[in-house]
């Protein structure tokens, strides 16, 4: 490992994951998709998180994989770095509490999949994001071709991919790629605000309702809909079920325990 770049803090259930390679604007190699992929590990194990914060260091989120490592790759290295990141933010994605990209700058290849990967996109007003590997002779490939689509519709994510356009923030949030924009300097504290309201939620029902939505993608609506009635049953084994309809009847703020 050449060096630390990713740093995990955790408060109130909150937990911030920052990329912390500024001098290269973020960009992955191999070392931090590694490093990202141990702290989504920890993350996942830290007790009662709630919600993720995931955000870069510096004027960027991440200016996309590191072409300088890529650069040299062959085919056969190329599958692996794809299939590494492909792991990585698979692990983002499945993480079984709600995740929110803080996009304070540039989230370009890789920055821009990784953002795609959590919950919600929250951009800085200064944020740029794009698929531009064309102009490098590549595809996306950790994810940029099949989330993108998801998210912003298949015409949007062909204009988007055939042409390495960069939008910015209006334009994202315009596109549905981008949830919101705030300032540069409220963006943290204005995405913490969301993640609070997330984490003061049954924990239990947050976590059903996230692996609900995201296994019932791709399903058909009968299917996924049977997901649901599953996961809709199963809150009513928990402590949080009680709580929160206990409080509601007796008119009092719930205290749930996530259990
Ligand atoms: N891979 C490797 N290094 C990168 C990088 C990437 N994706 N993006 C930025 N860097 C490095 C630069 O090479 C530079 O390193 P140096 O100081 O050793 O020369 C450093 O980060 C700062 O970047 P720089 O280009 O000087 O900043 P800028 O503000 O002038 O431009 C960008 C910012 C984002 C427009 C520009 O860095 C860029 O186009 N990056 C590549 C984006 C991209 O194509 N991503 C998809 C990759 S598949």
């Amino acid at each position: 490992m050449s060096g630390t770049y990713v740093r995990l803090e955790h408060e109130a259930g909150i937990v911030r994951l920052t990329i912390t390679r500024a001098d290269k604007l973020n960009a992955l190699d191999r070392d931090v998709l590694a490093q990202l992929g141990a702290a989504l590990l920890e993350a996942e194990r830290v007790a009662d998180a709630r919600c993720l914060i995931l955000t870069g260091d510096g004027k960027a989120f991440v200016a996309g994989a590191d072409i300088a490592q890529m650069r040299a790759m062959s085919a056969d290295e190329a599958r692996e770095f794809s299939r590494l990141g492909h792991r990585t933010l698979d692990a983002l994605e499945r993480l079984p509490y709600p995740a929110i990209a803080a996009v304070n700058g540039f989230a370009l290849g890789g920055g821009c999949e990784i953002a795609l990967a959590c919950d919600f996109i929250h951009c800085s007003e200064k944020a740029k994001l794009g698929q531009p590997e064309v102009k490098l002779g590549v595809i996306p490939g950790f994810g940029g071709t099949q989330r993108l689509a998801r998210r912003v519709g298949v015409a949007k994510a062909r204009e988007l991919v055939y042409t390495g356009a960069v939008v910015d923030a209006a334009e994202a949030l315009r596109i549905g790629l981008a949830d919101a924009v705030h300032p540069p300097d409220q963006l943290l504290e204005r995405v913490g605000a969301t993640a609070k309201t997330i984490a003061e939620m049954s924990p239990v029902a947050v976590r059903a309702a996230k692996k609900v939505i995201r296994e019932g993608e791709g399903r058909t609506l009968p299917d996924a809909n049977a997901l649901e009635i599953e996961a809709f049953a199963g809150c009513f084994t928990a402590e949080d079920q009680r709580e929160g309809m206990a409080a509601f009847l007796e008119k009092r703020p719930p205290k749930f325990s996530g259990r």
